[in-house]
């Protein structure tokens, strides 16, 4: 297995990459995509009381037949239909059928409510109850950081953000600030150059230095955010996919290429690709969204047919 396991603050460790189920929707077809995805090798399931799916992600782990020790499984508080952090993880552990999660994570800032000190204390007492291995956060900057860090008797062992060639330079401080606090750092949607925005500036050191190693582009891309010392969070509906991300554990950048992917990223952070920035809470808030959204909708078609009972 190509890919290290990295040491939590919390004394625990996490596999460096991860699948993730954000996207996949519901049913078979998303257990048998973790099923795949355990398959192929993933001892690491990264989910959301958002994505909705935990379910089915909890019963691919059990099917799977793994014991409940080989694999990590990170969740995460969404802040979902209002509900506090306290029932929010009894939900989360019973939709995944587990007694604990390895990693709870507070989705966004923005959903530390009232405040971040007073949430990340519930989040605590989630740890002591034995609830939760390890206790994090997810697209907090250094400003949130600072805010918790001021009050925390358990600090967080990671910080999951959105990490890509074109967002490096707005990423950095927060990576430096991480490190300085012993706080891993996960990269999520590290793909966007491929996906999201082909045809920029990074598509050119990437295609080169894929060439060279005899790779594929996204390797190259998982490569630079293991070179990062960060964790990847990614995901693929493909089987060869999925073995190419793990393949990407071996492949070693030199540090011309890593300052070539950095330099080309750069360059996309200016001009065309300037609104990059904004994807920093983008990434996040869409997923966010999508929950509102659906909300939105069930609550518009409970009216509606209440009219139409009494109408
Ligand atoms: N904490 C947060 O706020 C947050 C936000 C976003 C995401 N996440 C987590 O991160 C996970 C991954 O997010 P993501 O889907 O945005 O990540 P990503 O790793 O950037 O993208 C994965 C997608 O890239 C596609 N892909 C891979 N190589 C490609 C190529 N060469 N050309 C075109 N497409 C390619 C795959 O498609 P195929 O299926 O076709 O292979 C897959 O759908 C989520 O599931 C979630 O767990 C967390």
């Amino acid at each position: 297995m190509p890919w290290k396991n990295v040491q939590l603050n919390s004394g625990y460790e996490m596999p460096t990459i991860a699948f993730g189920t954000w996207k996949l929707g519901n049913g078979q077809g998303t257990i048998d995509q973790v099923d795949q995805a355990i398959n192929v090798g993933f001892n690491h399931v990264d989910t959301a009381q958002s994505y909705r799916n935990e379910q089915e992600a909890g019963q691919a782990i059990r099917e799977s037949g793994l014991s409940r020790s080989d694999i990590f499984i990170t969740t995460k508080y969404s802040g979902l239909n209002g509900l506090d952090i306290k029932t929010s993880i009894q939900n989360s552990l019973n939709n995944l059928g587990v007694s604990y999660v390895d990693l709870y994570l507070i989705h966004h800032p923005s959903l530390a409510r009232p405040d971040i000190p007073t949430a990340w204390k519930e989040m605590e007492e989630l740890k002591l109850k034995g609830l939760v291995k390890s206790i994090g956060v997810s697209n907090f900057g250094v400003d949130d950081l600072a805010r918790l860090l001021a009050s925390a008797k358990i600090p967080p062992a990671a910080n999951q953000i959105l990490l890509h060639p074109y967002v490096y330079a707005q990423q950095a401080p927060i990576i430096d600030y991480a490190k300085k606090h012993d706080i891993v750092i996960e990269a999520y949607s590290s793909l966007i150059p491929l996906t999201q925005r082909p045809g920029g500036p990074v598509d050119v050191p990437v295609k080169e230095i894929a060439k060279k190693h005899n790779v594929a582009p996204e390797q190259v891309l998982l490569a630079w955010v293991n070179a990062k010392g960060a964790v990847c969070v990614t995901t693929s509906s493909k089987k060869d996919r999925l073995q190419r991300y793990l393949d990407a554990g071996d492949l070693k950048l030199s540090d011309a290429e890593i300052e070539a992917i950095e330099a080309a990223g750069a360059l996309g952070a200016v001009g065309r690709f300037s609104h990059v920035a904004s994807e920093v809470v983008k990434g996040d808030r869409s997923e966010i969204k999508t929950s509102f959204f659906l909300l939105l909708l069930a609550v518009c078609a409970t009216i509606v047919l209440a009219l139409r009972v009494h109408g």
